[in-house]
């Protein structure tokens, strides 16, 4: 019988990640000098990076959690508690690949009137794009592959390994 790890090919090792983790915030820091920020995180995936971004941020931000699911259309589990009226938001995303999810949530927050909403991602694929979506700042850029690790999963399976994975199959 064969098993997942017979299918990972090693992508982004833990110690490229956390570079690219303070490159980022390194821009956000400069960007939002002298203001204060929302991190909406759209749960599961994007944990892990939301955690490593806030640790290196020392601007005053707050957090927050969004649960999408699509089934056929978009569905909200969970919603934001934070009222975002009149401040600046950024969706913290580990992954944009259709774009579908991100759209909803994007349209869904400026109907609360916040100041800005920016985008966030650790990966970009293009390549796979349904709906235009550009996130305002990018980690990686990766071609059609289908990874894990990194808080990406296949049906729940690889999200906590530390480093990211492409999965052939
Ligand atoms: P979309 O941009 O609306 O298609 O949604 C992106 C979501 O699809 C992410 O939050 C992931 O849950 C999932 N996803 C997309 N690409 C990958 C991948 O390469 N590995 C694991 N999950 C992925
Ligand atoms: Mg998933």
């Amino acid at each position: 019988m064969s098993r997942l790890k017979d299918y990972m090919v090693p992508f982004i090792t833990r110690q490229q990640i956390k570079k690219i983790v303070m490159s980022l915030a390194k821009q956000i820091e400069s960007d939002y000098e002298g203001q204060e920020i929302v991190l909406i995180c759209p749960l599961k995936g994007s944990v892990l990076f939301l955690a490593d971004l806030m640790r290196f941020l020392t601007i005053p931000l707050q957090v927050d959690f969004v649960h999408l699911v699509s089934k056929g259309s978009i569905q909200i589990l969970k919603d934001i508690t934070t009222n975002i009226e009149g401040k600046h938001v950024l969706i913290v995303e580990e992954i944009i690949d259709s774009g579908r999810k991100l759209t909803f949530l994007k349209k869904r927050l400026q109907a609360s009137n916040p100041k800005s909403v920016k985008v966030i991602t650790f990966i970009d694929k293009p390549a796979r794009r349904e709906i235009a979506v550009n996130p305002d700042y990018v980690g990686t850029v990766v071609e059609d592959r289908f990874l894990i690790g990194y808080g990406l999963d296949s049906e729940e399976v690889g999200r906590n390994y530390p480093d990211i994975y492409i999965l052939n199959n």
